[in-house]
Order: structure tokens, then sequence, then C-alpha cells
């Protein structure tokens, strides 16, 4: 689905030039959950921002359907968004506004009339299990709901690929598992494409078809994981500590 050939990235500081990614090789199969795992400060979150086109890399490619969008002009560009949905670490909602309203922003955004609106509104919401909190505001809401409006909110337009940063990082285990569970099941049965950053191991393993380990400003390793093994190949490198 996406094939991303060569990418760097440099930030210019004060007085530095800080080559966070120097040569990044990996493929986005289309239809599987691919993860990407690396200590903090990796890069990761670089990465996910350059897909999304909110940020350029400073060479490199990215191709999706054989254009590199890297290349394309603002317009181009925002019709290759409309097939993304984007998951960032801090939820991103609105305070001000309702769980309903929160969701149905980007339908709103897109012009759908209100009776459009109200009705995918409410079967995204029915399908995270949040129709009862439909009033709610996000502060009234335990974090795994937060994390649940997010996703709903990303996939209320039916992109073709879902980018998610950290997601379950500040989660305790039993509602990652929740979310884990409700990502496994909009890749299988909406047929949405999931790429997932994290430097959280345990998350990466129970979700990812295959994981890309970075570090370096490189890929180090690439693993296929399968889900039903539970003696995983990783230790990885000491829980990210990596170098050896
Ligand atoms: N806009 C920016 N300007 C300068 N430095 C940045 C910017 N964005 C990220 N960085 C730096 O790039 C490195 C990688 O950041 P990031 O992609 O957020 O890592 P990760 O998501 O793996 O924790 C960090 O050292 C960070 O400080
Ligand atoms: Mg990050």
């Amino acid at each position: 689905m996406i094939k991303i050939i060569g990418l760097s990235k440099s930030f210019i500081g004060n007085t530095l030039e800080k080559n966070v990614l120097k040569d990044v090789n990996l493929n986005i199969d289309s239809g599987k959950i691919t993860g990407i795992i690396g200590p903090s400060g990796v890069g990761k979150s670089t990465i996910l921002n350059i897909i999304s086109g909110l940020s350029k890399p400073s060479s490199g490619e990215v191709i999706v359907n054989e254009i590199d969008i890297v290349q394309l002009d603002k317009q181009s560009l925002r019709r290759f968004q409309k097939d993304i949905g984007v998951v960032f670490q801090d939820y991103n909602l609105l305070s001000n506004l309702s769980v309903f309203k929160n969701v149905s922003l980007p339908l709103k955004l897109k012009g759908l009339n209100k009776e459009q609106i109200i009705k995918e509104t409410n079967r995204v919401l029915e399908y995270v299990n949040l129709l009862d909190e439909s009033s709610s505001y996000p502060s009234q809401l335990s974090g795994g709901m937060r994390q649940r409006v997010a996703i709903s909110r990303a996939i209320i337009h039916q992109p073709k690929l879902l980018l998610l940063d950290e997601i379950t990082s500040s989660l305790d285990q039993e509602t990652s598992k929740v979310i884990i569970d409700l990502l496994k099941r909009i890749n299988k049965e909406l047929n949405i494409t999931i790429l997932i950053v994290s430097h959280d191991l345990s998350t990466i393993k129970k979700l990812c078809d295959t994981v890309y380990v970075l570090d370096e400003g490189m890929i180090k390793d690439r693993l296929e994981l399968n889900l039903f093994d539970d003696n995983l190949p990783f230790d990885y490198k000491r829980e990210l500590g990596i170098a050896s």
C-alpha cells in the first residue's frame, strides 16, 4: 500500500543540525497491521507526520499507488489525506465539545447534512461502544473512553489507512486490551490498513502482523509476528534500550 524509500529528515536547531531519520525503508501492506517500534526520541512520530503529509522529509519517497506523495501539490495532498485517519498521542479532543460533536467534526467539515451526520456518528459510536456517552464531555471520560472517541473521529470518514501514535502508552493493561481488540476489529471488519508507532512492546506484540525496529535513524530489524504465538522473538534488545 505504502512504500517508504530512503527517507531522511533533519531538523535545524540554533547551531546544530539534527539528523533524526537517516535512511528509513519500509513497506505498509494493504489490509495488515504494521508497527514501528523504537526508543523515545528516535523519530517515530516524525515518520507519521511525513506519511500524513503534515511534514516534508529532507529526502526520500513515500510511494502510494505508484505516486510519491512528497511531491504532491497542496490540492492533491488534501485528496490523499481524505483516505487517512490519524490518532495522535495526546488524543487531541476538543474539551468544549461533546463526544458526539468531537466525533462528527470531520463530517461537518466535509459538508454532510444533519441527518447524515447523526446517522454516521451514531453508527460509529455504537461500533466503539460509546453510544451512551454521546453527550458527555472529554473531561468526564476515562482514558480508554477518550481514546475510543479519538479512534472514532479518525475512522468516521472511512479512511483506507489509520495512523496511530503511541495510543496505549498512558493506559493500563486492561484498558489497552480493549483498545487492541477494537483496532483488530477495525482492521478486519472495516478493512482499514493500520500503521502504529510505539515504544510499548506489549501492545505491538499483541497487535501487529509486521514490526519494524527503528533505531539511530534507520530500520534495524523487521519481524513477522504470529499472533497466536506467545513466545515471540523479542525481548526486543532488552525492552528497547537497544544497542548490542
Ligand atoms: N519540529 C521539530 N523541530 C526540531 N526537532 C524536532 C521536531 N520534531 C521532532 N524533533 C526532534 O526529532 C527527534 C525525534 O522526535 P519524534 O519523532 O517525536 O520521536 P519519537 O516519536 O520516536 O519519540 C527528537 O529528538 C525531537 O526532539
Ligand atoms: Mg512520538
